[in-house]
């Protein structure tokens, strides 16, 4: 019997090709940045598995893929991947939770702490030459980050990883889901609130649902009008989840104080973006779980997936188990 062949659509290391290749025929993606559709497109037609981010995995890229067994995403989030349509075809999909929330917790609070302390317009202005007197202008004085308070939206692994660390700044914590977390509020003395409350009382809003219908464009307008002025959001989940016009609204009218951002509504970030022309903004490129160990460890996890998937066995981290128990 031939072997069933893998499509890996990340660049990953050589350890886990040659753990693929023991049991599959891998063909790979080896560039920089994301596969290309037309090298996806045709790799796929006789794909037994995918290994890696691709966006999107539609229900038209799927019905490319009469042999298609599993869609192992390296990424935590798989609203780029038609997981309905998946499961109607019997693809199980995977993704890779837990190996990346604290580093995704670690970039969510430095775009807190660079946001609530102006760390890049700080870096702006020495580097300008603008740093003519040793006492700065008040008008690069931040807001305090500790013993404010932090609201998070969604309590998951990453927003109670980023909760955690700022317990370690003696932040008060509020808290917003559609599901309670009593024993988070037991332990770390976390208070449940409804979403406007959350709003209000916050010195620091920061954003970790899942991107699903009802998320989306949760934080428009009149969210961003309920918050303090001297409020900054943070949004290191995804970028559909803000209306992106309100935000620019609201800090060019010094509705909020600032934003640190991670992602965008459409990534790449537009050129012409008026984000990019506003100083209370502090940005990063979707890297949330960028460092060298995690994005190893994700790929890793993606890799035993969908060999088990293959072999036949339970794969670690289903996103539809219900195909599973189909077979
Ligand atoms: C994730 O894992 O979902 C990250 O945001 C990368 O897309």
């Amino acid at each position: 019997m031939s072997k069933p062949k893998v499509f890996v659509a990340v660049n990953v290391d050589e350890q886990l090709i040659d753990r693929l290749s023991e049991v599959c025929t891998v063909s790979r993606w080896t560039g920089e940045g994301r596969c290309p559709a037309d090298v996806m497109e045709k790799e796929i037609v006789d794909a037994d598995a995918v290994v890696g981010y691709y966006n999107p995995s539609s229900a038209k890229l799927m019905d490319m893929a009469p042999r298609l067994r599993v869609l192992a995403t390296s990424s935590v989030g798989f609203d780029h991947i038609d997981v309905a349509a998946a499961t109607e075809r019997g693809i199980v999909v995977t993704n890779t939770p837990d190996v990346l929330t604290d580093t995704t917790a670690d970039l969510a609070f430095a775009l807190l702490m660079a946001t609530a302390r102006r760390i890049a317009e700080c870096d702006r202005f020495i580097r300008s030459g603008s740093w003519a007197q040793p006492a700065v202008p008040a008008s690069l004085f931040g807001v305090d980050i500790h013993h404010a308070t932090l609201g998070i939206v969604g309590m998951g692994r990453i927003g109670a990883a980023v909760a955690e660390r700022g317990l370690g700044f003696h932040m008060k914590v509020l808290y917003h889901d559609f599901v309670r977390h009593e024993g988070l509020e037991q332990q770390h003395g976390y208070r449940f609130v409804d979403f406007d409350t959350l709003l209000t009382e916050s010195d620091f809003v920061s954003l970790h649902v899942p991107l699903l219908p009802e998320t989306t464009k949760m934080i428009g307008t009149a969210q961003l009008a309920r918050m303090k002025r001297t409020a900054c959001l943070i949004n290191a989940a995804r970028g559909p989840i803000v209306d992106e016009r309100a935000l620019v609204s609201a800090l060019r009218e010094g509705q909020i104080a600032g934003a640190g951002l991670d992602v965008f509504e459409k990534e790449p970030l537009d050129p012409n973006s008026p984000l990019l022309k506003l100083d209370n903004v502090v940005m990063a490129p979707h890297v949330g779980s960028a460092t060298q160990a995690t994005r190893r460890a994700m790929a890793s996890l993606a890799v035993d997936n969908a060999l088990a998937v293959l072999q036949g066995k339970a794969p670690l981290t289903p996103v539809n188990p219900q195909v599973l128990s189909r077979r």
